[in-house]
C-alpha cells in the first residue's frame, strides 16, 4: 500500500494530466468549430488574394476605360497623346481644357512658339482628333441672349 503522501502526489499528477488533456481538448474543439464555420480557414491564402493592379507597376494600365497613369481616356490616339503631350506637364492640363479643333491647333502652335514643343507632323491630326473626340467643348452653361422677341402689352384690367 502507498503511503498517504505518495497517494496524494499521484492524485496531484493525475489531476495535472487531466487538466492538460482538457486544455488540449478545448483548443481542439475551438479549431473544429472554427473550421466548421469557415472551411477555408486553414487553406493558404496565397491563391485567394486578388492582386489589385496599380499604375506604379504597369504604366500602361487601363481601368474602366481610363489610362491610370495619366487619367486620359483610353481611345484611338491615346499613345500618341501620351508620348507627345505628357513629357512637360500633367495630362490634367489637357483634361481640364476642352476646346474645338481650331483652338487645339492654336494652343499647340502657341506651345511650339513659346514652350519648345516640337513639330508634331502627321501626329498632330491624330492628337487633335483624340482631343476633340474625347474632350469636346462643354455645352455653354448659359442660354443665348434672347433676340427677336415680340413684346406685348399686358392687359391689367
Ligand atoms: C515641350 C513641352 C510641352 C509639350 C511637349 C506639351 N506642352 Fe502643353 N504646355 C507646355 C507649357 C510650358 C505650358 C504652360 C504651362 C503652364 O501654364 O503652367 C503648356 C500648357 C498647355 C495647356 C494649357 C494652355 C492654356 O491656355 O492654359 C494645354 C491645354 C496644353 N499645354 C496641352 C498640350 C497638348 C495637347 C500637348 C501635346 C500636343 C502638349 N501640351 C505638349 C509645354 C508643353
Amino acid at each position: 500500500m502507498n503511503s498517504p503522501e505518495e497517494f496524494r502526489e499521484q492524485v496531484g499528477q493525475l489531476y495535472k494530466a487531466l487538466t492538460a488533456l482538457l486544455a488540449g481538448f478545448v483548443v481542439f474543439m475551438v479549431l473544429v468549430v472554427a473550421y466548421v464555420n469557415n472551411p477555408g480557414l486553414f487553406e493558404s491564402k496565397e491563391e485567394g488574394w486578388v492582386a489589385v493592379p496599380v499604375a506604379e507597376d504597369d504604366p500602361d494600365l487601363i481601368v474602366d476605360g481610363i489610362h491610370q497613369r495619366t487619367g486620359l481616356i483610353d481611345a484611338e490616339g491615346l499613345n500618341t497623346v501620351i508620348s507627345n503631350c505628357t513629357p512637360c506637364h500633367s495630362a490634367k492640363l489637357i483634361i481640364q481644357n476642352r476646346m474645338n479643333a481650331e483652338r487645339w491647333n492654336t494652343t499647340i502652335a502657341w506651345m511650339q512658339e513659346t514652350q519648345n514643343l516640337w513639330d508634331l507632323g502627321d501626329q498632330q491630326e491624330i492628337i487633335v482628333n483624340y482631343l476633340v473626340t474625347n474632350y469636346p467643348p462643354k455645352a455653354k452653361g448659359r442660354r443665348m441672349a434672347l433676340t427677336d422677341i415680340e413684346w406685348y402689352e399686358l392687359d391689367q384690367d
